[in-house]
C-alpha cells in the first residue's frame, strides 16, 4: 500500500511517516518546505531503514500533483500540508485561506480524477471554540475564533459535502488536541523558527537558556491551579492514531470525525513542574496577563477513537516532557 503524505516533512507528518514505514506502508511525501527542512527525509529513512519518495512541490500546484499521481500508484492520502499559526492567521487571513483551502481543493480534485478516494485529514480541537462542558465529544457545537480555525472548519465541511455527493469516498477527519514530544531518536521533532507561540517549544528554549523566562498567560482561570488546562498528547501516539485511521479508510467507506487526545487535562504549572523534574533543569517563569482568545480548559473524550479506530494514547506526560527536551539537546 502506497500512502501520499502531504506536509510529510513537518512535525506531525514526519512522525507519521516513521510509523507508516514501520507498519509496512510505502511512503511518498509532497512538501514545499515552507515550514520544514529537506534533511527530515533522510532522518525518517535513518530511523526506519526504509526509503521514502520525496517531491519538493506545492500542493496548490495542480500540474505537479497530477504528475505525482501519474508517476505513483497512490492508494490513500494523509493531508497535513497547511499553515498552522493562530496569531499569524489573524494578521494574514488571505494567506491562510489561500494556502489551506487551495491545497485541499486541488488535492481533492486530483484524487477524484485518479479515482483515489481515501483520505485522512488533520483538523484541530480549535474547531470546538470555548466548549460549554468537558470532556469534549465529537458532536459538540463547532465555533471558530480565528482564520486558521475557520480554514479547518471549512475543510471539514468540504469533506462532508464531498462524501454526500459521492459515496465512494472514505474520509477520516482527525481533531488533534495539543501535540508535544518527539521521536525517541532525537532526530525529528518540533523546532519552530523565532520565538515560539506554543507552550512546550517555549519551555524548551527557556530550559536551554535561549530565552530568559516563560511568561505564563494568567493564573486566574477556573482550573485546578488557575493556569490554563490542555490535553497534551505525545506526537508518536498521535502518529499511531493516523495508522489506525488509514486502516479504517482503506477498509470502510464513509466520512467520520475523531478526537485524538489523551482525555487528560494538565495545567501550565503542572507541565512546567513535570518538565523541571524529569529533565533536572530550571524553567524560570513569571505570571503575566491572560493571552487574548485563550480558554480555561480543553480536553477530549477519546471514547470514539478507542471504539472505532481501536486506538488509545499510551505515553504519559513525563515521557512527553523528556522527549521534547531530548530533541532539542540533540539539535542545539
Ligand atoms: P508543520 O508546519 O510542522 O507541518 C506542515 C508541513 O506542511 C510543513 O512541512 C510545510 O512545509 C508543509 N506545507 C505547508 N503548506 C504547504 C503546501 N501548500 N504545499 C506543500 N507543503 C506545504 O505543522 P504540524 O504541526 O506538523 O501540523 C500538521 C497539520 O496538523 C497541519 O495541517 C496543522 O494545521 C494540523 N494541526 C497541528 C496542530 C499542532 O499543534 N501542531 C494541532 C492541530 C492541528
Ligand atoms: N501558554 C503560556 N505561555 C506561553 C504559551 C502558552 O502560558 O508562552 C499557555 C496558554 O495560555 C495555554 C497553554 O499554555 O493555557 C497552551 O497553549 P499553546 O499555545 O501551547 O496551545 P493552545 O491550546 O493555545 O493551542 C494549540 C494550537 C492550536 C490548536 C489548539 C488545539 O496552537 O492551533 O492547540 O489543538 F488549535
Amino acid at each position: 500500500m502506497k500512502i501520499l503524505v502531504t506536509g510529510g516533512c513537518g512535525y506531525i507528518g514526519s512522525h507519521t511517516c516513521v510509523e507508516l514505514l514501520d507498519a509496512g506502508y510505502e511512503v511518498v511525501i509532497v512538501d514545499n518546505l515552507s515550514n520544514s527542512k529537506k534533511d527530515v527525509v533522510k532522518k525518517i529513512e535513518k530511523i526506519t531503514g526504509k526509503e521514502v519518495t520525496f517531491y519538493e512541490k506545492d500542493v496548490c500546484d495542480k500540474k505537479a500533483l497530477e504528475k505525482i499521481f501519474e508517476e505513483q500508484k497512490i492508494d490513500a492520502v494523509i493531508h497535513f500540508a497547511g499553515f498552522k499559526a493562530v496569531g499569524e492567521s489573524v494578521n494574514k487571513p488571505l494567506m491562510y485561506y489561500r494556502n489551506n483551502l487551495d491545497s485541499t481543493l486541488t488535492l481533492l480534485e486530483v484524487m477524484s480524477k485518479h479515482n483515489c478516494k481515501k483520505i485522512v485529514f488533520s483538523s484541530s480541537a480549535t474547531v470546538y471554540g470555548n466548549p460549554e462542558k468537558l470532556p469534549i465529544t465529537e458532536d459538540f457545537p463547532l465555533h471558530t475564533t480565528n482564520p486558521y480555525g475557520s480554514t479547518k472548519l471549512m475543510i471539514e465541511m468540504i469533506l462532508n459535502d464531498l462524501y454526500i455527493s459521492d459515496k465512494d469516498w472514505s474520509i477520516a477527519i482527525l481533531r488533534y488536541f495539543n501535540p508535544i514530544g518527539a521521536h525517541k531518536s532525537g532526530l525529528i521533532g518540533e523546532n519552530p523558527n523565532g520565538i515560539p507561540n506554543n507552550l512546550m517549544p517555549y519551555i524548551v528554549k527557556v530550559a536551554n537558556k535561549e530565552l530568559k523566562e516563560l511568561s505564563i498567560f494568567g493564573n486566574d482561570y477556573n482550573t485546578k491551579d488557575g493556569t490554563g488546562v490542555r490535553d497534551y498528547i505525545h506526537v508518536v501516539d498521535l502518529a499511531k492514531g493516523h495508522i489506525k485511521a488509514i486502516e479504517k479508510v482503506i477498509k470502510d467507506k464513509g466520512v467520520d470525525t475523531y478526537n485524538l487526545g489523551t482525555g487528560n487535562g494538565y495545567s501550565v504549572l503542572e507541565i512546567v513542574n513535570t518538565f523541571k523534574k524529569v529533565n533536572g533543569v530550571d524553567v524560570p517563569y513569571k505570571i503575566v496577563e491572560r493571552r487574548k482568545g485563550d480558554i480555561d480548559a480543553c480536553y477530549a473524550s477519546t471514547e470514539k477513537a478507542n471504539r472505532l479506530l481501536n486506538w488509545k494514547a499510551e505515553l504519559e506526560i513525563d515521557e512527553m516532557c523528556k522527549d521534547s527536551y531530548n530533541f532539542v539537546k540533540h539539535n542545539k
